[in-house]
């Protein structure tokens, strides 16, 4: 059975003393979902949130890693470093590192290679823009984003891959994916892993939607049968409503 996951992606929010503050009201709320449970703070409070909430059944994962072991890239984290302080997991190819950090298929590739090499899983991004999804393409863009920078992957290597659906336009719009277009592109996903790397890594593959995914809406979303989980932004700054999305399965 693939795993349920819900992770909040904080992005570029909470100053310290915020992160203090929602780490305490996470701490608060109670799971009643079978779901695994992620946060990502930015990296300044990364090894503070580990330590916070060390003890309970919420990851810490982080929002990004650079390629390389180590060396001269001023401003950049490697695999190591989040290892080291007891991060496991990263999100990578977030569609605004693809849109204002010039992210590539190709740079992400090495990254996944990256965590692989250092015993880290990815939560791994990709979806279409609204212009793809008007013009009817959203399945080839999304079939080429993942073919480009995972299909080099051994079927073994899988098992460290979570995949993240997230449609450009529903991120941070209010506008969410319909629960059937959400399955839709989650069905179709999963038959291009099956197409390459046959039913195994098809069915084990936790595939998660996210974009304006919020407390009355996330039931309807995992309610499909190829949607696993979510990836929340905006709604994952408040602990009632993460949670109320977590408890949603
Ligand atoms: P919103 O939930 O704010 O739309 O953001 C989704 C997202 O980008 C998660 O990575």
């Amino acid at each position: 059975m693939r795993k349920h996951i819900v992770a909040g992606n904080w992005k570029m929010n909470n100053n310290h003393s915020e992160t203090h503050q929602l780490l305490s009201d996470l701490k608060q709320q109670t799971k009643s979902s079978n779901a695994e449970v992620m946060v990502a703070p930015t990296y300044v409070n990364l090894q503070y949130a580990v330590s916070e909430l060390g003890g309970t059944d919420i990851e810490v994962i982080a929002q990004n890693m650079h390629f390389a072991d180590n060396g001269a890239y001023t401003g950049e984290v490697s695999a190591n470093m989040l290892n080291s302080i007891g991060v496991k997991t990263v999100i990578l190819g977030h569609s605004e590192r693809r849109a204002y950090f010039n992210e590539t298929d190709e740079s992400l590739a090495k990254k996944v290679d990256q965590t692989l090499a250092n015993g880290l899983r990815s939560i791994f991004c990709f979806g279409e823009e609204l212009a793809d999804r008007k013009a009817g393409n959203q399945e080839a863009v999304v079939e080429s984003q993942i073919k480009n920078a995972l299909f080099h992957l051994e079927a073994s290597a899988w098992q460290h891959i979570v995949l993240a659906y997230e449609p450009v336009w529903a991120i941070g719009t209010g506008e969410t994916a319909t629960p059937e277009q959400a399955q839709d592109m989650h069905a179709f996903i999963r038959k291009t892993l099956r197409d390459k790397y046959g039913d195994e890594v098809a069915e084990n593959t936790t595939i998660l939607y996210g974009g304006s995914v919020k407390p009355n809406n996330a039931k309807e979303i995992f309610g499909k049968p190829d949607v696993d989980g979510g990836l929340i932004g905006g709604a994952s700054l408040k602990a009632e409503d993460f949670f109320a999305i977590v408890n949603a399965f």
